[in-house]
């Protein structure tokens, strides 16, 4: 690591050396609390609002009480990016119900939630965005609230492995032949010139970029439904791509080693990626401070 990092834990910011968690923080014990993940281009954030919004809203489902408002939280976040000098990156934050001795049950005090937040630098995956990357089909076999941005991965683990044993970036999931969402992303399937979504339920992460997605698609008028479609509708789609912070726009090029359409980046999802590439683009000449 080059230079010092600095880390925030609830109000302070510290070097990361010196940044300690209780052995019993209920995001370690249980993986209980929430998380995000906020991009960061050429210093500034990106969907920093949007982030912020559904951070407390997770955190409310599952009753977990943010020791600050929600302009502070951004304030300290904007602190510590500039602290560490972020050019290209991520901001890693996440809320856990805190230190209490291990019993499933809420602790009696309510309001000891434990807040971090680390930088990294994370340069875009910009060949993956161009070339396109392959995925591998896989059962989804996560809780029901999927909803939740819950620090409790592993069914998202588990078939993240699946799909990197077979060299695969993505794992694309399905319930019951239904496709959800992707291991780490959102997924989407164009059909006969129309872009299909699985609906925001209780079965997948209402991702921030899927968000992006979808008012594009407003914007310039192009067909997207949010309506679930089947493993053989992905598999005949003529394009396939996954959108997530990390990944943007990501065509995938290949399922189970199988080419979708012609196994190349397709027009349409060229064109999404023109336009988030705008936004991108805005968010830096018009930062969130
Ligand atoms: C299961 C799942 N779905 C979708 C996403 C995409 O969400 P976002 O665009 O907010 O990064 C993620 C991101 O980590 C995820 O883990």
């Amino acid at each position: 690591m080059v230079g010092m990092s600095y880390v925030l834990i609830n109000n302070e910011v510290v070097e990361r050396e010196f940044a300690k968690i209780d052995i019993e923080d209920r995001g370690n014990q249980f993986g209980d609390g929430i998380y995000e993940v906020i991009r960061v281009y050429e210093g500034k954030c990106f969907a920093l609002n949007e982030h912020m919004e559904r951070l407390y809203e997770c955190a409310e489902k599952i009753n977990i009480h943010i020791p600050f408002s929600s302009s502070s939280l951004k304030e300290k976040l904007l602190h510590l990016l500039q602290k560490n000098e972020i050019q290209d990156g991520i901001i890693y934050l996440q809320v856990s119900r805190g230190v209490a001795s291990r019993q499933h049950h809420f602790p009696q005090d309510e309001k000891s939630a434990t807040l971090i937040a680390y930088t990294s630098e994370k340069t875009r995956p910009l060949e993956q965005i161009q070339n396109g990357a392959s995925a591998k089909i896989v059962e989804d076999i996560r809780w029901l609230r999927c909803d939740i941005k819950s620090l409790n991965l592993l069914g998202s683990i588990l078939a993240k492995q699946e799909a990197h044993a077979a060299g695969a970036l993505e794992a694309i999931m399905h319930r019951d032949g239904t496709v959800t969402e992707g291991s780490s992303s959102n997924c989407f399937a164009v059909i006969d010139g129309v872009i299909y979504s699985h609906p925001v339920s209780n079965l997948i992460l209402n991702g921030i970029t899927r968000r992006y997605i979808v008012e594009i698609c407003k914007e310039q008028n192009v067909p997207l439904k949010e309506q679930e479609f089947t493993l053989d509708a992905l598999r005949k789609a003529d394009e396939v791509f996954i959108a997530s912070t990390t990944a943007e726009i990501t065509p995938i090029t290949q399922i189970d080693g199988v080419e979708v359409g012609n196994g190349l980046p397709g027009l349409v999802t060229k064109a999404l990626q023109e336009h988030f590439e705008a936004k991108i683009q805005d968010a830096i000449l018009n930062p969130i401070s």
